[in-house]
């Protein structure tokens, strides 16, 4: 069972007038994360750009972040408290971006990491990690292979930061939804399309909204339609809710190109779940071609260096337009989760 951590924030004060001098980190929010930025490991990760795309459409470019993804928010909270409490070496399953962020922290904290991802995986994941000195294995089949092997092969006494069994990288995503209200100047959007492997994002923006609500920034119960986007090629989470499921079941024969959706059994399918249905939002799946085309599209439009799971959440957006599931005026905005410079 995922572990969550809680703050006593009845006795925190913090307003939005109190960030404006605050460095444009993550870090900003450190009354709501598990250590201060002065004993972190960072390589000043966060605060990216939300960018107008078109009249009532933003893209939060998280391809600014270090190591290219949104990935480098949840590690360098997980690797800062890892080291903090004592790990002497690291490791975790990876579909890609996952393991490139682990790498680099891990180098920060000047702790070994072992990483295992799907011998599919492209060759420049590879290589990141190995320019960060990680130990890296190439699994036959999908991240669910890759974890297994790390249990039974991996290093005795590492720490495993995979995804929510521990839970300090739901800590760092989160701050995605902090710097949306901020962002906006404490609005909040109508609806937010998340491109959904894991489910981390989706499940640390929920944890920011509720937060936020007890900080007294937004209303209690206010939250964006949180909208999961996947591949039609790997879709439990759009499958569980689409059956009314309390919970996500595997997705057998997994198959995408965008290599970070490709997660059959996601732990926190669950919580993705419950994301969805609190908010009054809503599950999607993208076909491949759909996908690449609105990869290149949002790309040309926007100068954005769309990766192929941000192209899935812009693909998704015109499906829901096209159902009238997003209406003309409502505020969006669309994840692009990383570069797509390393799927090429
Ligand atoms: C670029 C990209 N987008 C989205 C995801 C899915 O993220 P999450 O696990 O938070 O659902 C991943 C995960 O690997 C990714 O690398």
């Amino acid at each position: 069972m995922p572990l969550r951590v809680d703050y006593d924030l009845a006795g925190v004060r913090l307003t939005l007038a109190d960030l404006a001098q605050r460095p444009p980190t993550l870090w900003r929010y450190r009354e709501v994360l598990p250590l201060p930025v002065e004993e972190a490991v960072t390589l000043a990760e966060g605060f990216t750009p939300l960018l107008e795309v078109a009249p009532n459409v933003w893209v939060k470019d998280e391809s600014r972040n270090p190591t290219g993804s949104f990935k480098a928010r949840g590690m360098a909270a997980a690797v800062s408290m890892a080291k903090r409490l004592g790990a002497r070496a690291l490791c975790a399953p990876s579909a890609g971006n996952a393991a490139g962020a682990l790498a680099a922290y891990g180098a920060r904290a000047g702790l070994p990491v072992t990483v295992a991802m799907p011998e599919d995986t492209p060759r420049s994941f590879f290589e990141e990690c190995r320019l960060y000195g990680a130990t890296v294995h190439a699994v036959p089949g999908t991240i669910t292979d890759a974890g297994r092997f790390l249990r039974e092969h991996g290093p005795k006494g590492a720490f495993d930061v995979s995804t929510l069994r521990e839970p300090y990288r739901i800590e760092g995503k989160k701050t995605m939804g902090y710097e949306l209200v901020e962002q906006m100047q404490g609005e909040v959007p109508d609806v937010v399309l998340y491109p959904t492997g894991g489910g981390t994002g989706l499940i640390g923006m929920r944890k920011a909204f509720h937060e936020m609500a007890t900080l007294g920034w937004i209303a209690a119960g206010r939250m964006p339609r949180f909208v999961s986007v996947q591949a039609a090629g790997c879709a439990p989470v759009v499958r569980g809710f689409t059956t009314g499921a309390a919970r996500t079941e595997p997705w057998v024969d997994a198959e995408t190109r965008a290599y970070g959706l490709r997660v059959p059994a996601p732990l926190g399918g669950f919580l993705c779940l419950r994301a969805i249905r609190e908010s009054r939002g809503t599950a999607i799946a993208v076909a491949e071609d759909a996908m690449q085309r609105a990869t290149a599209e949002l790309a040309a439009m926007s100068g954005i260096d769309v990766c192929p799971e941000g192209g899935a959440a812009w693909a998704a957006l015109a499906q829901l337009r096209a159902t009238g599931m997003v209406r003309n005026g409502e505020r969006v905005v669309v994840f692009n989760t990383g570069t797509g410079l390393k799927y090429r």
